[in-house]
């Protein structure tokens, strides 16, 4: 079955988080700020688009100050709405967390010992930012606030190490769950006050921290594989690196039973232009590449395409020309290359 955007979109009536993954540069965001005009403006749901790029990347898109400010209404929409996550606010945040969870740990266990090396260790590992957004993120959804959730992603690896995270995450915790109940109950057994074990167990603020965080992740992690609800879609150009780059990420994806909504190609070279007579050799040149790697693709990909975005005479700034790309995305789809 060869879908397009909107065919996609009208046979998921639950679809409610989009993410957007590709090589940088490719128009993720363009792609996902349309994505979320056409389900805000046009479909009238109240939707939110998200980012935390350290780069102000919405901010540019929508010409709008948006970064560091919370969630913000986009001006020129009906229903849209923009939050740019400060992620070193987020990082500190987290930080903080972890700290007063290995002060709570070391008071409870009777160990006299200087807890900042433990923070260190805890938080300048690799993923220890993907784990922070990964919270904030999860803390965004866990609200219910909006009827669409729109991520514009970070770059493919982060996602990856984002995704892997999460299932890495869980079992660490759940290790840590279980070590906190039999240690607790261990010393509430000496105290000789059996009756008061459950109530001590709740008390425990360290456990109760876990616990809150490993429910958050199971909600996250259901969430991120629920194929009515969660959709993963990639933006490529027809070029070798950034087809590359989405064949590796689909992989990936779908190694973590993330559901697929499709592949958005943008930065195609409209049919006119394609069609003039006598065009200049640097762009017969361009047509026929291009129209190598639609075919490419198309053969990598089959049935995966929902759509094609053309390459702009501008660059893609304002509401006007988001609102430009959302009706792009809903062009009939003729498979170029196919
Ligand atoms: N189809 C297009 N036509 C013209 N300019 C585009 C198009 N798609 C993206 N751009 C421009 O290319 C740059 C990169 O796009 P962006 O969406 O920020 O990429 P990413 O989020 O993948 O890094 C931006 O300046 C954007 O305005
Ligand atoms: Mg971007």
């Amino acid at each position: 079955m060869n879908l397009t955007f909107k065919d996609f979109i009208d046979i998921k009536p639950n679809l409610k988080y989009m993410f957007f993954g590709g090589k940088g540069g490719v128009g993720k965001t363009i792609v996902a700020a349309g994505v979320a005009y056409y389900l805000s403006d046009i479909l009238g749901k109240k939707t939110l688009i998200s980012s935390t790029n350290p780069v102000h990347s919405l901010s540019s898109a929508f010409g709008q100050d948006i970064w560091g400010r919370g969630i913000q209404k986009i001006e020129g929409s009906k229903n849209l709405y923009g939050l740019e996550i400060d992620i070193s606010d987020t990082v500190k945040r987290y930080k903080n967390q972890i700290r007063e969870m290995v002060l709570t740990f070391l008071k409870y266990a009777d160990i006299p010992l200087d807890p900042e090396p433990f923070v260190d260790v805890a938080t300048t590992n690799p993923a220890f930012e993907e784990t922070a957004m990964f919270e904030d993120m999860m803390d965004l959804l866990i609200k219910e606030e909006f009827d669409a959730y729109v991520f514009d992603t970070a770059p493919v690896a982060h996602t990856y190490r984002l995704l892997g995270m999460s299932k890495i995450y869980d079992l660490w915790l759940v290790k840590m769950v279980k070590s906190r109940e039999e240690a607790l109950s261990t010393r509430v057994k000496l105290s000789f006050r059996k009756d008061k074990i459950m109530e001590e167990v709740k008390k425990d603020p360290l456990l109760a921290t876990l616990l809150k965080t490993r429910e958050k992740t199971e909600v996250g992690r259901k969430l991120l594989v629920d194929k009515d609800r969660t959709a993963f879609f990639f933006v490529t150009l027809p070029l070798a690196l950034p087809i590359a780059v989405i064949e590796r990420f689909i992989g990936w994806v779908q190694a973590f039973n993330i559901p697929t909504g499709g592949i958005v190609v943008n930065g195609v070279v409209p049919e006119e232009t394609c069609k003039v007579e006598n065009p200049s050799p640097y762009l017969a040149n361009k047509i026929r590449e291009q129209e190598g790697y639609l075919e490419l693709i198309h053969k990598k990909f089959p049935g995966m395409v929902r759509a094609y975005i053309p390459l702009y005479d501008t660059e893609v700034k304002g509401i006007h020309m988001i609102s430009r790309v959302a009706k792009d995305l809903q062009e009939k789809r003729e498979d170029r290359g196919g």
